[in-house]
């Protein structure tokens, strides 16, 4: 029997290009797509040589049917991960258009695609950022939905559609797999996260303050209600991020139906204690000043990681020093991005 092949939408992004290497490694022949509107070529040159084999690469946008269609033809592809998607949560307030018109209208191309091939086995990157201000700490899956940004809304309009297309036509597998905060990178140090402007999140920007690149962090509020008043987040490595993928495909491939999870680790920590595991990791300080909250941020939000656990043998491993000592290793060999 061959292997299954796993067609990536985004792949030459930043979890898509980590869980290309787990597919990689669990026996998939995997596929990507990316049209490098925010990843670089160079990403596929790096996979190679972390996983020997020239990965199969097609540039294309996704929100182009037929350019889809045509990486679907004379291919018996078993399932997609979608990861295409632009994901910037304060862009997103100013050109919603963008997001919805991207964001949406490449699901609808893909789930459309797939249909007229007959592949109906999906894994949709959904995120913890569905959950909008939670009532209750862990998060379960099955706690209220709703969203404070266009990127958000995204997301959980996202899911909705998925939900109508399984109960239209209940042969759909759909893993909705909602990511809590990937950080951390491969530990060849050859891919990470590549943000091509000021990065929006945390661990980038303080890596690159630990490197030098920047002068300061701003720290957004230490008046929150957490013990030591900054924002606590549950970080999950992007390797772990990447075997997820990995075991929600094995899931849904084996006939299990459809499945709802969180992606994080159940532990949150606050910025104060990222800022200093990456100094620990990283023998740089990291100066910061605290200043004021950053609208729409909210106290803390850590998954209940139960159900991966139980239904995907999954859990997220790796510790916040290992997220931090791999940033670092990143962000040093690479002191550009994939550019430089
Ligand atoms: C983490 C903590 C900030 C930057 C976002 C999206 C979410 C998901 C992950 C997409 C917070 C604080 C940050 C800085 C700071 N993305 N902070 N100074 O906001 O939890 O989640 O990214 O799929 O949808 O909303 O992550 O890394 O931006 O912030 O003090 O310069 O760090 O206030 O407490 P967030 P983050």
């Amino acid at each position: 029997m061959t292997n299954p092949t796993i067609l990536l939408t985004g792949a030459t992004g930043y979890i898509a290009s980590h869980t290309w290497l787990a597919l990689q490694a669990a026996g998939f022949n995997v596929i990507g797509v990316d049209n490098f509107s925010n990843s670089s070529p160079e990403v596929l040159s790096r996979l190679e040589r972390i996983g020997t084999l020239r990965p199969e690469f097609v540039q294309a946008d996704v929100c182009d049917a037929s350019a889809l269609d045509a990486v679907f033809a004379g291919r018996r592809i078993a399932a997609v991960v979608h990861f295409a998607a632009h994901k910037a949560v304060g862009e997103s307030t100013v050109r919603p258009l963008a997001y919805y018109a991207n964001n949406l209208g490449s699901l609808l191309n893909v789930c459309q695609t797939m249909q007229r091939h007959c592949c109906k086995t999906l894994v949709f990157s959904s995120s913890a950022t569905v959950y909008g201000k939670p009532e209750r700490l862990p998060i379960r899956e099955d706690a209220a939905l709703a969203t404070t940004s266009p990127y958000g809304a995204t997301k959980l309009m996202g899911e909705n559609i998925l939900r109508d297309l399984e109960k239209a036509d209940p042969t759909w597998a759909i893993g909705y797999l909602r990511y809590f905060n990937p950080v951390g990178a491969h530990e060849s140090g050859l891919i990470g996260e590549d943000p091509r402007d000021t990065p929006n999140n945390l661990m980038p920007y303080v890596s690159q303050v630990a490197m030098g690149k920047r002068a300061r962090l701003q720290i957004f509020g230490n008046d929150y209600d957490t013990p030591d008043g900054t924002g606590v987040r549950d970080y999950i490595h992007v390797l772990d991020l990447a075997d997820g993928h990995v075991a929600a495909l094995r899931y849904l491939l084996d006939g299990k139906g459809s499945i709802t999870a969180n992606l994080g680790r159940g532990r949150g920590h606050s910025v104060l204690e990222l800022v200093r595991a990456f100094e620990r990791a990283s023998g740089c300080s990291v100066p910061f000043d605290i200043v004021s909250r950053r609208p729409g941020d909210i106290d803390a939000c850590y998954a209940d990681p139960t159900l991966a656990r139980l239904a995907l043998g999954w859990q997220g491993l790796r510790d916040l020093d290992a997220m931090c000592v791999d940033t670092w290793r990143w962000q040093r060999l690479n002191p550009n991005g994939m550019a430089g």
